[in-house]
């Protein structure tokens, strides 16, 4: 029995629907396994600009230290993404809150629950049984260097750098993730034609024989994105740098069926982040029909990561998988087979997994 203090961050658009019953799945799992779960909100993204003018305000920065793990919904709002000159944006609180916590190790599991085989757009027989672990980095290469404009604000630039420790510090935390799974590291960069990659390329086979038992393969980023699609099957472990990271797991989120089934897990020096890697979606924003799963499985690898909570953790994903071979549906995974009874709304199914947990 524990005492823990988690941090809601819903952020942006369906951020807030989504989280809501993600919390709604932590106190179920507080109430069965009798654990005491505390919780306070704090505002991020559009939402924080709108109260208080900055994206990532000192009130939840201090929150955020405070707590024992964050559950985060989503930032960003279209009236930003079609006006290059805004100054203050909803991204900058996300990726200032990365840098201030040290969370540099993004986890993006890419799991496909059996059920959903026919809700992606890749053939069944490719797919069944990927299973795939990306290590992103976070705090990084281009998203963190010197950027700016010269030339009388013709010509633009982003610098991307890379230290040493930066690329050993993620790479030790893949290198050992493997050992747990299928022993398989797939380090990817562009050492071909990038310097960031070389160190990249050079750091990983440096400590490559510390992990004797993890096969170490190298790709060039080009062709990992073809290989995804390809055969997914032969990924077990991926670790990449920032960008790279962040375009390869878009990608790979096809591989599972929607983007509304993914969860992440955003960790380093401090307080973990738990977060759907979809976005704040301002299409389905209060309509009631945003997929909660990935909010749900988020708070799944909250409890396992955060907490060390193993049981409690498979109680949830185990609720989900439940529901979904129960046939209930949110609209982003119904197909033209799923009965429209068994289409469900943001609440409706998460009320199904609170009931199996
Ligand atoms: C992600 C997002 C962010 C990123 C954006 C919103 C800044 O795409 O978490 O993948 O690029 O890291
Ligand atoms: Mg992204």
């Amino acid at each position: 029995m524990a005492t823990k203090h988690i941090l809601i961050v819903p952020g942006d658009g369906i951020g807030q629907e989504v989280t809501a019953v993600g919390k709604k799945v932590l106190d179920k799992i507080a109430a069965r396994f009798g654990h005491t779960f505390t919780y306070d909100e704090a505002l991020v993204g559009h939402a924080a600009i709108a109260a208080t003018g900055n994206p990532l305000p000192d009130e939840t920065l201090t929150k955020m230290r405070a707590s024992d793990a964050i559950l985060f919904g989503a930032v960003g709002h279209p009236k930003y993404d079609n006006d290059p000159s805004a100054k203050v944006r909803p991204e900058q609180g996300l990726l200032k809150m990365r840098k201030e916590l040290g969370l540099y190790a993004n986890l993006r599991p890419i799991k496909l629950f059996d059920e959903l085989l026919d809700a992606s757009s890749i053939k069944p027989e490719i797919l069944k049984g990927a299973d795939i672990l990306f290590f992103r980095e976070l705090t990084g290469d281009i998203y963190f260097g010197d950027k700016g404009r010269k030339n009388n604000g013709d010509t633009a630039f982003d610098i991307a750098e890379y230290s040493r420790f930066e690329v050993e510090r993620i790479a030790r935390k893949a290198f050992e993730a493997a050992r747990t799974r299928r022993k398989k590291l797939c380090s990817v960069d562009k050492a071909n034609v990038i310097e960031t990659s070389r160190l990249w390329r050079e750091v990983i086979q440096k400590i490559a024989p510390e992990y004797p038992d993890v096969e170490v393969e190298h790709q060039f980023v080009d062709a990992t994105a073809m290989l995804l699609i390809k055969d997914p099957r032969r990924f077990d472990v991926v670790v990449t740098a920032n960008l790279f990271g962040d375009i390869l797991t878009d990608e790979a989120s096809q591989i599972a069926g929607s983007m509304g089934m993914l969860a992440s897990a955003s960790v380093g020096d401090g307080t973990g982040v738990y977060e759907p890697i979809h976005g704040s979606a301002h299409d389905i924003t209060g309509k009631g029909v945003a997929n909660p799963l990935a909010s749900i499985l988020s708070a799944a690898l909250l409890l396992d990561i955060s907490f060390g909570m193993k049981a409690e953790s498979e109680a949830v994903i185990s609720a989900v998988d439940q529901v979904l071979k129960a046939g209930f549906r949110t609209r982003d995974i119904a197909n033209a087979q799923t009965p429209a009874d068994m289409i469900k709304g943001t609440d409706a199914i998460g009320e199904e997994v609170l009931q199996r947990i």
